[in-house]
């Protein structure tokens, strides 16, 4: 049976860390600042952006919620962001994607300041990641993922690492991660059009699953030994559930527990990491900032 790597523990420790460094900042008169924007009323992204503010609140970070209704124009959302980019008591911005169909998400992500582009997700920390820059900022949930492996002890070096799924939120940033020098993992990058799936996945000492489909990576999809990291959060229809639904990841757990060595639950796991690493990425934009004012 496999170790159960909890994400909730590992989330926890990152937040100290992020009080001791608040801390610090605000002796130097700096208050960390995150912008959220919603656009529209998709419900997991209501839970994740108020996920997102509360945290903030907890950890005594300045924090704003915007919501723009269903129907906002481009235009709109790109005012949103250009005021965002000029307040100063703002250090980091995120738009939560998906955002509804009329908006060109792309553009939207290009307008915001990249050194307040917390998601990196802006084309500027897309290279530094690529170029394994540090100044640049890491998207959460892959940097989360990163921290939950060396948490749990695993060993990525010249280990056969497969990740599931090419998204620019999860799967393209992993496989750089894994691959860049320190990990120095083999990496595979597979897909929906991969041929003989399961057959690449048996290959991974690291298997990471981020394909947004519930329970899709099953027991022979998985090497016996093998560590599983799930990153699909999916709703999954449950009547007898309190709010008509349940959460499951992209892996089906029990019976790839039974084969894996060490796994990721859903919930518990990959989530908590990525509020906490959205944190530890307001901290490093608020500290950036504080630095080049210094410098002027
Ligand atoms: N939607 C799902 N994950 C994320 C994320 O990390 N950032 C943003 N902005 N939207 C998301």
């Amino acid at each position: 049976m496999a170790r159960i790597i909890d994400g909730k523990k590992v989330a926890a420790d990152v937040l100290a860390e992020c009080a001791a460094e608040i801390a610090e900042l605000k002796a130097q008169g700096v208050t960390p600042g995150l912008a959220v924007v919603l656009v529209g009323e998709d419900p997991a992204s209501q839970v994740y952006v108020n996920a997102k503010v509360r945290q903030c609140g907890e950890l005594g970070l300045h924090s704003e919620k915007i919501v723009l209704s269903a129907q906002a124009t481009q235009a709109e959302v790109l005012e949103v962001v250009r005021r965002l980019n000029q307040d100063e008591s703002i250090h980091g911005i995120l738009v939560q994607s998906p955002p509804p169909p009329q908006i060109d998400e792309e553009s939207i992500v290009r307008a915001i300041d990249p050194g307040k582009d917390v998601d990196g997700f802006h084309p500027e920390n897309v290279a530094r990641l690529a170029l394994e820059d540090e100044d640049g900022f890491v998207p959460c949930t892959p940097a989360g993922c990163m921290r939950l492996i060396e948490a749990a002890g695993i060993e990525t070096r010249g280990a056969e690492a497969v990740v599931v799924g090419r998204s620019m939120i999860v799967g393209k940033p992993m496989a750089l991660l894994l691959m860049a020098r320190g990990s120095d993992a083999t990496v595979t990058v597979a897909h929906s059009r991969t041929k003989d799936l399961a057959a690449v996945c048996r290959r991974a000492d690291l298997l990471v699953a981020a394909v947004g489909i519930a329970e899709m990576i099953k027991a022979d999809f998985v090497k016996e030994g093998a560590v599983v990291i799930d990153v699909g959060i999916n709703r999954v229809d449950d009547p007898a559930a309190k709010r008509g639904y349940r959460l499951c990841g992209d892996v089906a757990y029990e019976e790839v527990a039974r084969k894996a060595s060490a796994i990721t639950p859903v919930p518990g796991g990959v989530g908590p990491m990525t509020i906490a690493m959205l944190m530890k990425n307001t901290i490093k934009a608020a500290r950036k900032r504080s630095m080049a004012a210094v410098g002027r």
